[in-house]
């Protein structure tokens, strides 16, 4: 499964892209306009700094609108990726984009139903939310499994890209179901590296190296 930083925040994803696990960035219009500056700005830093797919949002609802947009972020870099929501006029726009030949990830997407409507149109992701459907006392890993069953089942190619995730095990139980990348918040990825465990066990291997070498030196 592929790691994914949901954010629009350059000094974010330069971080954890040092670690090298990093293997592409979701944005939307709430986390570019979070960041408080020409999108046009943020999106190309992002770009250029990450190798791997950027999901650039389109902000239009009517189809035309939605799929000239789609063509604008498209051609900013090859690894521009275009999400349109999963609404009629995302599906029109995202069918015109793919028969282009753009990558599209079909965003907002809340049931495994939606999730057969992105794929017939041949999307290259897409992209359930489960922390929002948590929130709404549905169950978000469960729609991620079924999406991922029928995905198999059918043979469809489209990535399943688990989204709105809250914490840790979201991610390992995201990866259990089989799906292809989790994007999540940043705080959430540096909580995948911590572990208590690990913390007290560097401690104490430090601590009895330097008493070593504080011995070793007493005898010279
Ligand atoms: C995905 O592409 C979305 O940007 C994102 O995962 C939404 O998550 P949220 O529910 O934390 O806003």
């Amino acid at each position: 499964m592929k790691l994914f930083l949901d954010t629009a925040s350059i000094d974010e994803i330069r971080e954890i892209n040092r670690w090298g696990v990093l293997s592409g960035v979701t944005t939307n219009p709430s986390l570019v306009a979070k960041e408080g500056q020409d999108p046009d700005i943020v999106w190309k830093e992002i770009l250029e700094t990450v190798d791997g797919d950027i999901s650039l949002e389109t902000t239009f609802t009517e189809p035309e609108a939605m799929y000239e947009e789609g063509l604008k972020l498209a051609e900013k870099a090859p690894n521009a990726v275009v999400k349109v929501p999963m609404i009629p006029a995302g599906l029109e726009a995202g069918k015109r984009l793919t028969a282009n030949g753009i990558r599209i990830n079909v965003t907002l997407v809340f049931s495994p139903a939606q999730a057969i409507l992105a794929a017939e149109i041949g999307a290259y992701i897409v992209s359930p939310f489960l922390g929002r459907l948590d929130d709404v006392a549905s169950d978000g890993m469960a729609m991620l499994r079924d999406i991922c069953e029928i995905y198999a089942v059918q043979g469809y190619q489209t990535n399943v890209l688990a989204a709105s995730l809250r914490h840790p095990m979201h991610v390992v139980d995201a990866a259990l179901a089989g799906a292809d990348i989790a994007t999540m918040p940043y705080d959430v990825f540096t909580k995948l590296v911590k572990h208590p465990l690990t913390d007290a066990g560097l401690e104490k291997f430090l601590a009895d190296w330097n008493k070593l070498e504080t011995e070793l030196k007493g005898e010279a």
